[in-house]
């Protein structure tokens, strides 16, 4: 794959927001976990690598589908 699609924004709205990498392929499996602090930002694409992406905690997503939070716990 010579060019990724767009890129995704996650930007914590709390302390210890982790943005984890799944894997592509046969074996879906956790390869990469990140760890944001709150106002901390990551930009992101899916790659040959990284199929999906989980989010757990407080955080607002930006893609081109749109904008979406993950729910107050
Ligand atoms: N090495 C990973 C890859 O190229 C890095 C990566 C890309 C990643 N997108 C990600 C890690 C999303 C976590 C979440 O696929």
């Amino acid at each position: 794959m010579d060019q990724y699609s767009d890129f995704i924004i996650i930007k914590a709205k709390e302390n210890g927001v982790n943005v984890i990498g799944l894997t592509r392929g046969k074996e879906t499996r956790f390869h990469h976990s990140e760890k944001l602090d709150k106002g901390e930002v990551m930009i992101f694409q899916f790659t040959e690598h990284t199929s999906a992406v989980k989010i757990r905690g407080k955080a607002l997503i930006q893609s081109r589908h749109g904008v979406l939070e993950t729910e107050d716990e």
